[in-house]
């Protein structure tokens, strides 16, 4: 069988991890694939790191656009992230006929779109299970495995650096900054880690599942989100008096003529499944109509995990090369020409559960006060709590309310706001209480 040629430009820590399973597994992808995988380069400026692994003299290079500029090869493994040399290094690589397969979320899902049609229209395949997940096989899923479903909802903890935050915050007791920094030693962030902490990594992956989940275009622009920031230990531990733990949530919903796509800290109750992903493991529900729910979770980031997946898409586009098939699963899981635009829905717009944390002074008639004026806004409350010592003359009161609209619930809070007897900036954190049952 004629070998497949692939040029691995990025020799980070996924890329390394892609380098050593072919490397030192190539035979067994090979028995499974049926066809040989060939290192040919691997590209990246530090030649120096040691990164464990022996490449045959003329493999290892500096430069990128070698790999591009030779026609023997075959698929290009774009690992070096970032979006304008990233896409150059993609689009240059399509427009010469060869497949690519990138985990570059930042880049598909903010300039996806341009890119999958420019393969489509050039017969080649652009491949991106790792974008979504680390090692869950979730594009996979979505796009193959649930073809006979309408997808009706997605629930996932898709940022492995937030969930082992939250995780270490919760079960530790750890500040954030240690459990942050604890994260960037394991290799889970993002260069830059606020992409992780303010919750547009996880929107990043969510805008790709949403597009590939109802056949729309990536609408990354229209995702709502908040990262987690602004979590207090505080609100874990009310939280946990509720019978809930907090989690940040990449959700999307189809509500029939629009979606709901929104990265926000979440409750989700003790009994739900995805409280017990932990640590920067990652997990997602998916809902169609035929499946009912599904469940995938796995380690989210980190070398293997991530290697393992991209090995996926090699071998899926050697399978494709070996039967003359390129294209045989749409990228986007729809036929190019099915995609339509659907909108996304402003959060003003969601109905859900809330908590809701108010600093207040402890005197008689404030909470009858809040209490009214959350009722002249149609909203109704579930249980209240009062507990915990006074701080700067304030003590907490938390409610939970039933099913809100999104917009009465923050004009109800800009007019509690203004009570002399209501601390500033009351804490607002949604509940995802029907995860499996949308
Ligand atoms: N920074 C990402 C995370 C890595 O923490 O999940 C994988 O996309």
């Amino acid at each position: 069988m004629k070998p497949v040629h692939v040029g691995l430009i990025g020799c980070g820590t996924v890329g390394t991890g892609v380098a050593r399973l072919l490397i030192e597994h190539g035979h067994m992808i090979e028995q499974r694939t049926g066809v040989p995988i060939v290192l040919k380069y691997v590209a990246d400026l530090d030649k120096d790191r040691d990164r464990g692994l022996h490449f045959a003299p003329g493999v290892f290079v500096d430069d990128a656009w070698q790999i591009i500029n030779d026609p023997q090869v075959d698929i290009v493994i774009e690992m070096i992230g970032g979006v304008t040399l990233a896409k150059e290094l993609i689009a240059s690589a399509i427009r010469k006929g060869k497949h690519v397969v990138t985990a570059n979320k930042a880049l598909l899902a903010t300039q996806g779109n341009d890119l999958f049609r420019q393969a489509a229209t050039a017969g080649v395949d652009l491949a991106f299970e790792a974008s979504v997940g680390g090692c869950m096989p979730v594009i996979k899923s979505l796009r193959e495995s649930l073809v006979g479903n309408q997808i009706q909802s997605m629930v996932g903890i898709l940022n492995g650096t937030c969930n082992y935050i939250l995780s270490k915050i919760t079960e530790e007791g750890l500040p954030f900054a240690t459990a942050l920094s604890e994260a960037q030693v394991q290799g889970y962030a993002e260069a830059d880690p606020t992409l992780d902490i303010e919750g547009l990594d996880a929107a990043h992956k969510l805008a790709i599942l949403t597009a590939l989940a109802y056949g729309m275009h990536i609408n990354f622009e229209e995702i709502y989100i908040e990262g987690i920031s602004a979590i207090t230990p505080l609100d874990i531990q009310f939280a946990h008096d509720f019978g809930y733990c907090i989690k940040l949530l990449a959700i999307s919903k189809n509500r029939g003529n629009a979606i709901e796509a929104r990265v926000h800290p979440a409750m989700v109750p003790l009994d739900n499944i995805l409280s017990n992903v932990s640590g920067s493991l990652n997990a997602i529900t998916i809902s169609g109509h035929a499946v009912q729910d599904l469940f995938l979770s796995g380690y989210g980031a980190g070398m293997m995990p991530t290697a393992s997946a991209v090995i996926s898409d090699i071998a899926d586009i050697a399978r494709n090369m070996r039967f003359g098939a390129p294209g045989r699963v749409p990228a986007m899981a729809y036929q190019p020409d099915q995609i339509r635009p659907i909108p996304v829905m402003p959060v003003t717009d969601i109905v859900t559960h809330y908590y809701i944390r108010f600093a207040v002074q402890d005197r008689p008639g404030v909470l009858a006060a809040i209490a009214g004026i959350l009722g002249d806004n149609d909203i109704s409350i579930k249980s209240v709590q009062q507990k915990g010592r006074k701080s700067n003359g304030h003590v907490p009161i938390v409610m939970l309310t039933h099913h809100a609209r999104e917009a009465d619930v923050r004009k109800a809070l800009t007019e509690i706001g203004r009570l002399d007897t209501v601390g500033p900036a009351p804490v607002l954190i949604r509940i995802e209480d029907d995860i499996q049952e949308d």
